[in-house]
């Protein structure tokens, strides 16, 4: 079995490779709507432009892509099927929706379009929540499912917190607190995206390199501490009682460099030769330290409130940075698996050159490796930006992830077509759930 792969529990491929489709068009999306706003993001980074960008960014691209992958991962890992096919799809499309219409009414309205969009991602979030309650209620799959209730959890408080406050911008129910962002946004990158990155790392990395650790007591420190420590963090930022942010900040720190050390366990105790998805890892890795050390100087550091804007902007970029690195490179894994198995059930089993198809065979190594470094360096040149309050760097930063979501989402679409020398077949869904 591939973790991530088809089986008979997992969706038609059509479910999981429409989500990775429609991510690549978010990070496009992403990219360019970074571009133009890249005089924003360097001087106010709490600017609609850039909130606008955020969450081209989070939603459009990470949240879409993530909720694809768990929609393959869930019933591979658990041996249980989704809910609803049919939710699994609707809820691609509530999400699209809501990652496209959020930015666009945050960057130029008018204010019904961001109520849409708070709606629409409310719908995704709580259907997602009930579908892959199925797989996720399974008593086997160990960390990665525990990691996945609690991920999950948070994306609907997440969610529910952005559309409450969506809300209150019309009705002004009560006084917005000041520090509302940063606890939403903490919940959204640690406890949704972040926990479901380490939750499904346990998972994937072991098995990409044949890795047989002596044991994985740092993945569950990694789940559980990470998903413990983010709701205290993210209500004391929200009301702003410094011990509980503390407790709750300590908590996440202990999380991520526990997942830092299941990754270097990981990589010591390999059997399979380091490859380019390690590339993705490292770089993505590089920048999860950099927001680690970003987040703290920005609890802790004596600076003015513009100072501090700008070090918790970089911390924020430098997570979106270190998720979108690890989720593209782990999509040129999953990606062929999943259409492996596709041609494979189509009879087509060999590459036009006559030897036996490979997984590799599927992308080409050119472009996989222009999308590496067109993500790692946009993103270096945004922080750049933000540090240095230069726009042309932000914006470049912006275009290079423009170009990238580009590259990526045709190398892995056109990839079967060029590995079985004809057009992509039909996806098969014999023996999967209708
Ligand atoms: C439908 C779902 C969502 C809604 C309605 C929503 C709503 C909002 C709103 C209204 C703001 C601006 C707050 C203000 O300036 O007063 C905001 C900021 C933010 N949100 Fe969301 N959000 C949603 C989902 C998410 C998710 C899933 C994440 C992360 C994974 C996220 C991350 C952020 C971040 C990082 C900011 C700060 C952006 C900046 O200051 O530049 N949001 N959100």
């Amino acid at each position: 079995m591939i973790p991530g792969g088809p089986t008979a529990m997992t969706p038609p491929p059509s479910v999981p490779l429409a989500y990775l489709a429609a991510a690549a068009i978010g990070l496009f999306g992403f990219g360019f709507v970074a571009w133009f706003a890249g005089d924003k993001l360097v001087t106010v980074p709490n600017h609609p432009a850039a909130v606008s960008a955020v969450h081209m960014g989070v939603l459009a691209f990470l949240s879409v892509a993530v909720l694809g992958a768990l929609h393959q991962f869930g019933p591979v890992v658990s041996n249980k099927r989704l809910r609803s096919v049919m939710a699994g799809r609707f809820t691609m499309v509530a999400m699209v929706a809501a990652g496209w219409l959020l930015p666009n009414g945050f960057a130029h309205g008018p204010e019904w379009m961001i109520l849409a969009g708070g709606v629409s991602g409310a719908a995704a979030a709580l259907v997602a929540a009930w579908n892959l309650s199925g797989p996720l209620s399974s008593r086997t799959g160990g960390v990665p499912i525990l990691g996945l209730r609690i991920s999950v959890t948070y994306l609907v408080l997440t969610v529910a917190f952005g559309v409450v406050y969506v809300l209150n911008r019309q009705a002004a129910w009560f006084p917005l607190l000041p520090n509302r962002v940063l606890a939403h946004a903490h919940l959204g990158l640690l406890g949704w995206l972040g926990l479901t990155y380490v939750s499904v790392a346990e998972k994937l990395w072991p098995m990409f390199l044949l890795a047989h650790r002596p044991g994985a007591r740092s993945g569950k420190v990694a789940v559980v501490a990470l998903g413990s420590g983010t709701l205290p963090l993210a209500l004391g930022l929200l009301f702003s009682v410094a011990w509980l942010a503390m407790v709750g900040g300590a908590l996440a720190l202990v999380g991520l460099g526990a997942h830092l050390v299941s990754l270097a366990s990981s990589v010591k105790h390999r059997r399979r030769p380091l490859e380019m998805l390690h590339a993705y890892l490292a770089a993505s890795t590089l920048y999860l330290v950099i927001g680690i050390g970003f987040g703290v100087a920005a609890g802790f550091a004596d600076v003015d409130t513009g100072t501090r804007m700008i070090l918790v902007g970089v911390e924020v970029g430098a997570l979106i940075a270190w998720l979108s690195l690890a989720v593209a490179g782990h999509a040129h894994k999953i990606v062929p698996f999943i259409q492996y198995t596709m041609l494979r059930s189509r009879g087509v089993d060999r590459h036009p050159s006559g030897r036996p198809l490979l997984f590799g065979d599927l992308y080409r190594k050119a472009p996989a490796r222009a999308t590496l470094v067109l993500l790692t360096v946009g993103f270096g040149l945004i922080l750049a930006g933000m540090l240095t309050g230069s726009v042309p760097l932000a914006a470049f930063g912006g275009g290079s992830l423009g170009i990238s979501g580009i590259v990526i989402g045709l190398n892995l679409a056109f990839g079967p077509r060029l590995a079985a020398g004809g057009p992509t077949p039909e996806p098969a869904t014999a023996g999967r759930q209708a």
